[in-house]
C-alpha cells in the first residue's frame, strides 16, 4: 500500500522548472509558463500533486543528484544515453515527424537497426516514467500523461497499477492513418495500445482526435474501451493582459518601434524556430509581397521572433540557419539606409514577444501542421489597435479562430502574399471588430478550465 502519495499527478518530458549552474558553486532554479503550469494551478497548493519529469540538462542533473527540487516536482535523472535516444531519437525526429507530416519520403524515414536500437530507448524512458507514477501514486490517484514523448507510458502504467485512473493528452497533431503507416506495423500497434492503455485520451481538436480513432480503426480494430475527448486549450486573457503592461514590456516595445520606423505598419510572427513552424516560407511570402507590391517598399516591416529549438538536431540547425540566410537576403535585396525590411530576433524574450504582440498591424501564423498554435491566440488578446490575423488552416487553432481570421495553405507562398496584402489593408474598423470576435474566441477555454474539465472527466 502506499503511502503519503499524490493523488493527481501529471507526467512530461520537460517539467516546470529548470536548473543551470549559478557560477558560484550552485543552482539557480527557472519557472517555465504554458497551459500545463497554469492548469495545475487550478487545484490549489492544499491538493496533493505531483510533477513527474525529466532532468533535461547537466543542471537538472546535478540538481536530482544534490537532492534540490521545488514541492511537487519530482526529476527523473534517466540515462542521458538512453533520454537523448528517446527524446531526440524517437520523439522528436520520428513521432514528431509524422504527426507533422515533416518527412522528405524519398530518402526518409529508414526504419533500420539503428531506429529498433533507439526504439528500445524509448521503451526504456517511457518505463522509467510508469515506474516513477507506480511508486507515488495514491490509491486510485488520477495520472495525467502527456502527449507523444509518453506515448507507452499509460499501457505499462496500467499492468503495474490497475486501481489507477489514467488520462493522456496530445498536444500535437495526429497523422491521418495513411501517413501514420509510415512506421513499422508492430512500433505503431504498440504505439497505438500503449495510449489505449489509459482510461482516457485527451486531443486538441477533433480533427485530431478523429485522425487518432481512424489510426486505430486501421491497426488496432478500434478504440476498445479508452474514452476520447477534445479540450482545444485557449489563451490565459487575465495574465496575459497584466503581463503586457508591465515596464519592460514597454521598454521592448520602445525598442521595435526604433527598429520599425515611424508610421511603417508591421507583420509579426513568434515562433520557437520549428520545422512545422513554415518560417522560411513566410519570409518567401513576404519577399513575394515587396516584389509584386512594391508600393509596401518602405511603408512595412516584417518583425521575425524566432527563438532556436532542439539544437541537438542537425536539421534544426540547418532550419535556424536557413531563416537567418533568408532574412538577410531580403534585408540585401529591398533594404535601404532608412529601412530594415526584415528585423530578427533569436533570443528568447517573453517581454519582446509581448511587445512584438501589441504591436502587430499582422500577426502571421502560417505552420505546415501544428497541434493548436498558441501565438494565434494570444495576439488578437493584447493587441493594442487591433491585429488582422492570417491563419494556416493546418493549424489546430483555425478550428476555433478560422471564420475571423484570414485563411492560408501554409504550401502556397503566392497565396500567403496576398493574404499579406489583404491584412495589410483590411480597414481599421474591420481589423478592430475581427480582434474582439478574436480574442472572445481564443480565451474561450482558459488553462485552468481546460486542466480541470480534463480532470473531472478522467474522474467521472
Ligand atoms: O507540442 C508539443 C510540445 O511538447 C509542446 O508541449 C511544447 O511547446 C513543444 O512541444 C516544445 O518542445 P520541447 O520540449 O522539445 O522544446
Amino acid at each position: 500500500m502506499v503511502t503519503d502519495a499524490a493523488q493527481i499527478l501529471v507526467a512530461s518530458n520537460r517539467g516546470p522548472v529548470s536548473y543551470s549552474p549559478d557560477g558560484k558553486g550552485g543552482l539557480d532554479a527557472r519557472r517555465g509558463g504554458g497551459g500545463l503550469v497554469s492548469g495545475l494551478s487550478a487545484i490549489g497548493s492544499d491538493a496533493q500533486s505531483l510533477w513527474v519529469c525529466a532532468a533535461l540538462g547537466e543542471g537538472d542533473r546535478e540538481a536530482v543528484r544534490r537532492g534540490v527540487s521545488e514541492p511537487g516536482v519530482r526529476m527523473l535523472d534517466i540515462d542521458p544515453a538512453i533520454h537523448s535516444d528517446a527524446y531526440n531519437g524517437i520523439a522528436n525526429s520520428v513521432l514528431w515527424f509524422v504527426h507533422h507530416m515533416l518527412y522528405q519520403t524519398p530518402l526518409e524515414p529508414v526504419f533500420d537497426r539503428e531506429f529498433r536500437r533507439q526504439w528500445g530507448a524509448y521503451r526504456a524512458y517511457n518505463r522509467a516514467f510508469a515506474e516513477a507514477l507506480a511508486a507515488d501514486a495514491a490509491q486510485g490517484a488520477a495520472v495525467l500523461v502527456q502527449d507523444y514523448h509518453l506515448a507507452l507510458v499509460p499501457g505499462m502504467l496500467r499492468q503495474m497499477r490497475p486501481d489507477l485512473r489514467i488520462g493522456h493528452f496530445t498536444h500535437t497533431p495526429w497523422a491521418p492513418p495513411d501517413y501514420f503507416g509510415l512506421l513499422p506495423d508492430d512500433v505503431a500497434e504498440e504505439l497505438l495500445r500503449g495510449m489505449l492503455g489509459a482510461d482516457r485520451l485527451g486531443f486538441l481538436t477533433r480533427r485530431w482526435a478523429d485522425a487518432f480513432a481512424a489510426c486505430c480503426e486501421r491497426v488496432t480494430g478500434g478504440t476498445g474501451t479508452t474514452a476520447i475527448g477534445v479540450h482545444g486549450l485557449g489563451a490565459d486573457a487575465d495574465f496575459l493582459r497584466e503581463r503586457a503592461h508591465r515596464p519592460d514590456v514597454a521598454e521592448q516595445m520602445a525598442q521595435l518601434r526604433e527598429q520599425v520606423g515611424e508610421g511603417r505598419r508591421t507583420i509579426v510572427r513568434v515562433d520557437r524556430t520549428e520545422l512545422s513552424k513554415n518560417i522560411v516560407r513566410g519570409l518567401l511570402a513576404y519577399q513575394e509581397l515587396l516584389e509584386t507590391r512594391p508600393e509596401w517598399r518602405e511603408r512595412v516591416v516584417h518583425i521575425a521572433l524566432a527563438y532556436p529549438s532542439r539544437q541537438d538536431l542537425a536539421v534544426y540547425r540547418e532550419y535556424t540557419a536557413e531563416v537567418s540566410r533568408i532574412a538577410a537576403e531580403i534585408n540585401e535585396r529591398y533594404g535601404t539606409a532608412g529601412w530594415t525590411p526584415v528585423v530578427v530576433h533569436v533570443k528568447d524574450d517573453f517581454a519582446r514577444s509581448l511587445a512584438a504582440y501589441r504591436l502587430a498591424d499582422v500577426a502571421l501564423v502560417n505552420p505546415i501542421r501544428d497541434g493548436m498554435n498558441l501565438v494565434a491566440k494570444e495576439v488578437p488578446v493584447v493587441s493594442d489597435a487591433g491585429c488582422a490575423l492570417v491563419l494556416s488552416r493546418e493549424a489546430g487553432a483555425h478550428w476555433d479562430l478560422g471564420e475571423e481570421a484570414i485563411t492560408v495553405n501554409p504550401y502556397d507562398v503566392t497565396g500567403t502574399a496576398e493574404a499579406l496584402h489583404a491584412a495589410l489593408t483590411m480597414p481599421d474598423g474591420e481589423r478592430a471588430e475581427r480582434t474582439k470576435r478574436l480574442s472572445a474566441a481564443a480565451t474561450s477555454l482558459p488553462p485552468r478550465r481546460w486542466f480541470l474539465d480534463q480532470l473531472e472527466a478522467l474522474r467521472a
